[in-house]
């Protein structure tokens, strides 16, 4: 998916704003993730020519953050914090709601990726998710339920 011009414009903006502009990197490949729903092939090179890099270094600063995807995502994105104090607070019976066709019939996946992941650092609302690029909790099955089924619903906009 080609990246817009308003982007293009952003990411060198912010590149100009750096001391060294491959510290914008992170902020370009966050811009491209959130409009294309995934850093794949064609937009690391566009990346690359944006900062002057090789594409594998690109790239490999891409692999290296798992918030960032090669795979497209959906409109929405959720991820559910499965760290040690999530998985404490309850993580397991949210995701089983969430994940469960019975118990969830209502979230569409072509509008939502739901996934598990890392520590969000939010652990003090464990257990804790990521809802397009926001943070919440604490979240009990009831509310990630209610959530998910109102982005599905198009109740929130991506
Ligand atoms: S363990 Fe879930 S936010 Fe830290």
């Amino acid at each position: 998916m080609p990246l817009s011009d308003v982007s293009i414009q952003a990411i060198r903006d912010a590149r100009a704003l750096m001391p060294i502009p491959r510290a914008a990197l992170l902020f370009g490949l966050r811009t491209v993730q959130r409009e294309c729903g995934q850093v794949g092939s064609e937009e690391v090179e566009v990346l690359a020519e944006l900062f002057e890099l090789p594409p594998a270094q690109v790239e490999g600063v891409a692999r290296f953050y798992d918030l960032i995807t090669r795979e497209p995502t959906a409109p929405h994105r959720f991820r559910l914090c499965e760290g040690v104090v999530c998985a404490v607070r309850g993580m397991e019976a949210v995701w089983d709601v969430i994940r469960d066709p019975a118990g969830s019939p209502v979230i569409n996946e072509a509008i939502i990726t739901i996934e598990r992941g890392a520590c969000l650092g939010h652990c003090d609302h464990a257990p804790a998710g990521l809802f397009d690029g926001v943070l919440v909790g604490p979240l009990d099955p009831p509310d990630a339920l209610r959530l998910l089924t109102a982005a599905t619903a198009g109740g929130i906009s991506p």
